[in-house]
């Protein structure tokens, strides 16, 4: 059956707007639409394709366990849940794994898990969350809610309540709202959705403080930040702060939906039998495949390779800048960088994803004034040589 972009506008809920082409291949960081049009990818899924498109060792495990085993339901484990989670637990703070499918099943699991934990531990009243504005954490009512944004979590009826935001690397603000019924924080170390927006160092140190003196759980969001992007396995490990519980989902699958929540002994003891869970979560094929992306992520190899590959990413964008001039600031950590455009083109960020794609590159945006890239952890220095001068191309196009 041919299928066409217009087919999909005949046949599907209208609350996504796909670009006109339809990829159909990919093979590393580059992509191919039905006419064969090559893209280089540095939007990777949205900081998901961690080692690019059908990497062997991903190709491999799937191979394997679809050969074997697909999927059983938690009445039963299974061999690649247990192994995963020991390799996340062995290289982490944590002692303890869920599995979900998506990040916003993980911190749905995140949250749920520190209301319990308040309640058992301190009573009722204890149910204050406080989250940040401009961050994101996924799109069920609960996520969405605790996310910053309110154009995502308006107009579906009553919120769930007790959840409070303030400014991120605002500290003094976060210790107004903080009292002894504050039940967790919940952030990004490194805020994506909402601008590519580094926290300082002392307001991440300060906000575990505040945590500590409060008796609240900080949770960390690295659904975006996690798994190698930052240069490190997750960001916390980078930014001397632990938290209670850690959210992980994109990268960790590497394009096979998977999401977890990974948190200490003492913590998740408050999730008992029967208080919460998934059917799918802890499917053996998504497992089998995230052992295998962790396997060649966790190496000093990929980690380190993504600092040289930050390096050349930022001095090529601040070159094209140079003769463009159309970022005012061009930041992040790792492969997770975003470059703010100009008063001239604030709002504009759209137009230059579009004018990649039409170019031959695919990027993201991060809100409306920001031009996001998250390629994969591996990309080839040739790629990302290639996909910046078709940027270039894009932005001549633009500026005119
Ligand atoms: C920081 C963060 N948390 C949660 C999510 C939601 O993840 P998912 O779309 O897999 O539910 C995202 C997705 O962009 C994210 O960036």
């Amino acid at each position: 059956m041919k299928v066409t972009r217009a087919t999909f506008d005949d046949v599907m809920v209208p609350n996504y707007n796909p670009a006109k082409m339809i990829p159909v291949k990919g093979e590393g960081s580059r992509v191919w639409d039905q006419e064969g049009k090559e893209y280089i990818d540095f939007a990777g899924g949205i900081a998901v394709n961690c080692l690019g498109h059908c990497h062997p060792a991903m190709v491999n495990a799937l191979t394997e366990q679809g050969n074997k085993l697909w999927h059983l339901s938690n009445v039963f484990t299974n061999e690649p849940a247990i192994r995963l989670a020991k390799k996340l637990t062995d290289a982490t703070f944590a002692d303890r794994v869920y599995f979900a499918n998506s990040g916003a099943e993980a911190n749905e699991a995140a949250l749920k898990l520190a209301r319990r934990w308040a309640l058992d531990k301190h009573g009722a009243d204890k149910n204050q969350i406080i989250a940040f504005t401009k961050g994101f954490h996924g799109r069920t009512f609960f996520t969405v809610t605790v996310g910053g944004q309110p154009a995502y979590s308006d107009g579906f009826g009553p919120k769930p309540g007790a959840i409070e935001h303030v400014d991120y690397n605002d500290l003094a603000a976060l210790e107004a709202q903080m009292s002894d019924k504050t039940c967790a924080v919940m952030m990004e170390p490194l805020q994506g959705e909402g601008g590519v927006i580094s926290p300082d160092a002392e307001f991440v140190k300060g906000v575990r403080e505040l945590c500590d003196k409060y008796n609240a759980l900080l949770i960390f969001d690295e659904v975006q930040t996690g798994f190698g992007r930052t240069g490190s396995l997750y960001a916390y490990q980078q930014l001397g702060v632990t938290p209670d519980i850690l959210a992980s989902a994109k990268s960790l699958g590497g394009g096979f939906p998977i999401g977890a929540m990974l948190t200490t002994a003492e913590i998740a003891e408050h999730l008992k039998p029967g208080t919460h869970g998934s059917t799918y979560g802890g499917n053996p094929l998504a497992c089998a495949v995230a052992e295998a992306v962790f396997d060649v992520v966790h190496t000093d190899e990929v980690l380190a390779g993504v600092q040289a590959r930050e390096e050349l990413f930022k001095s090529k964008l601040a070159e094209i800048n140079q003769r463009y001039g159309i970022f005012q600031d061009i930041r992040g950590k790792g492969l997770l960088i975003g470059a703010e455009l100009t008063e001239e083109y604030a709002g504009k960020a759209r137009d230059f994803l579009n004018a990649g794609a039409d170019e031959g590159v695919m990027v993201l945006v991060a809100g409306p004034s920001v031009v996001r890239f998250t390629p994969s952890l591996i990309i080839p220095e040739a790629d990302v040589l290639e996909g910046l001068a078709r940027f270039e191309k894009a932005i001549a196009k633009i500026v005119g």
